[in-house]
């Protein structure tokens, strides 16, 4: 007899049925919940930096360039502000509690809140708090792995979203900074 490949839908009904009020969370979820939420509560917190980080950038970014970046600024700050959002819902999900205490905030964020002078200071800002962003992003993705698929495909999505940010503001660097080129 072949082993199914399946668990039989018995097990699966009696299964689902045990603990409902867990909601997602079933006994086939394979990850280490409490966990998962930690990292997922520091990613909020990144993510709440970034939307303030941008945010002030937008307000201060001043001369004859800055009508393109400050609109760059705007525009991620948005997208920023909607990945914090999706990860507070799957946290609401997984049957925690996301943190949006700003005490602790920075911290907790894997990027920092840094203000910078300059057009060109604020962009270099950015790209560095992008590629943090890539890098605790794509390494969360891995830990995630087939123990939490769900969790996995929404940080790879913002992970896709933060190599977009990264290479626009490159760009802009670029165009505005030649040595950078
Ligand atoms: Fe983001
Ligand atoms: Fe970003």
């Amino acid at each position: 007899m072949d082993k199914p490949f399946l668990t039989d839908i018995k097990t699966l009904r009696k299964r689902a049925r045990q603990h409902i009020e867990r909601g997602a969370v079933t006994p086939g979820y394979r990850a280490d919940a409490k966990k998962v939420i930690e990292i997922l509560n520091e990613a909020l917190a990144t993510e709440i930096v970034c939307v303030l980080r941008y945010k002030r950038h937008y307000f201060m970014a001043q001369g004859i360039h800055s009508q393109a970046v400050a609109a760059e600024f705007l525009e991620h700050a948005n997208e920023e502000q909607g990945h914090a959002d999706q990860i507070a819902a799957r946290i609401i999900q997984l049957q925690g509690t996301p943190n949006m205490n700003p005490e602790g905030l920075t911290s907790r964020s894997h990027s920092e809140y840094k203000e910078a002078g300059t057009l060109v200071d604020m962009i270099k800002e950015n790209l560095i708090a992008e590629r943090i962003a890539i890098e605790s992003y794509s390494e969360m993705a891995r830990y995630f792995g087939e123990k939490d698929p769900t969790t996995r495909r929404m940080i790879e999505g913002i992970l896709a979203m933060e190599e977009e940010h990264a290479e626009d503001l490159a760009s802009l660097l670029a165009t505005l900074d030649p040595s950078k080129g």
